[in-house]
């Protein structure tokens, strides 16, 4: 197991906040905190704020991402967003089939391996999150669920689009409720997606995959879930929020 075969890669997910010129203020703040980073720095921010997060990031080393893709080029798909759209405003990086999806917008394994191929095709960088709820998790169907939506997400996916697939290990029960995994928790719910990649594509291909962990991840104990061996990042919601925070993460990335 090498840590060095991979990227350290720090997302902030931003969700559904921030107006357009909020974002491009938090971006301005950020720049310089994180300028000197030692991982990828990557904020997927909602469809709207992307021209004024694009600007705003211009120059910097941080990439611009969304929170979602439609599967489809084009066509009649009220409210979604395709592809090109968004590779077209500047993004590189996009979100699929991350538990509030899947929770309230009837995001299913087929559509997240549909989104994720969506994303790939057109060279962006998927971040496909995979996580087990709570009741899931006390049945002790953790490894089952991982292995299982990891592999439905990655369907149809070549060894050579895999370079342009990171995992995020998000269990649905510590998103936004403050309540972290522990450090051993994520480097197992990481380890069980790795094996299921090496079980796809073999073990030296799944040590090169990034595996991010997810779940009020903060500046508090980022350093301790980074230093796990399997996890290589971190997907970050309420903490990406807020600058210092945000920069607090990604410097412990970077160790
Ligand atoms: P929180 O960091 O707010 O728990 O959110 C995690 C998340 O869902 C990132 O995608």
């Amino acid at each position: 197991m090498n840590k060095n075969l991979r990227k350290a890669v720090i997302a902030g997910n931003w969700k559904m906040n921030k107006t357009p010129a909020e974002a491009a203020a938090l971006i301005s703040e950020m720049k310089p905190l994180v300028a000197d980073a030692g991982c990828d720095v990557v904020l997927c921010v909602p469809f709207i704020d992307i021209p004024a997060a694009v600007e705003a990031a211009k120059g910097s080393n941080i990439a611009i991402g969304a929170e979602n893709i439609h599967f489809k080029a084009s066509g009649a798909y009220t409210g979604e967003i395709s592809a090109d759209m968004l590779t077209e405003a500047g993004v590189k990086y996009v979100v699929v089939g991350h538990s509030e999806r899947r929770q309230y917008f009837g995001e299913t394994d087929q559509t997240v391996n549909l989104r994720t191929l969506a994303a790939v095709n057109a060279g962006l960088t998927a971040i496909v999150c995979v996580g087990e709820t709570l009741e899931q998790r006390e049945l002790g169907y953790t490894e089952t669920l991982l292995k299982f939506q990891t592999k439905m997400a990655l369907t149809n996916v070549s060894a050579d689009q895999l370079k342009n697939i990171i995992i995020a290990y998000e269990p649905v029960w510590a998103i936004g409720t403050g309540v972290t995994a522990t450090a051993e928790q994520a480097d197992e719910g990481n380890g069980y997606v790795r094996a299921a990649i090496a079980e796809m594509y073999g073990a030296d291909v799944a040590e090169t995959v990034t595996v991010q962990y997810g779940g009020s991840m903060n500046a508090g104990n980022a350093e301790e879930l980074l230093g796990k061996v399997n996890v290589d990042g971190g997907l970050i919601g309420g903490a990406s929020l807020k600058a210092q925070d945000f920069s607090v993460i990604v410097k412990a990335a970077g160790k």
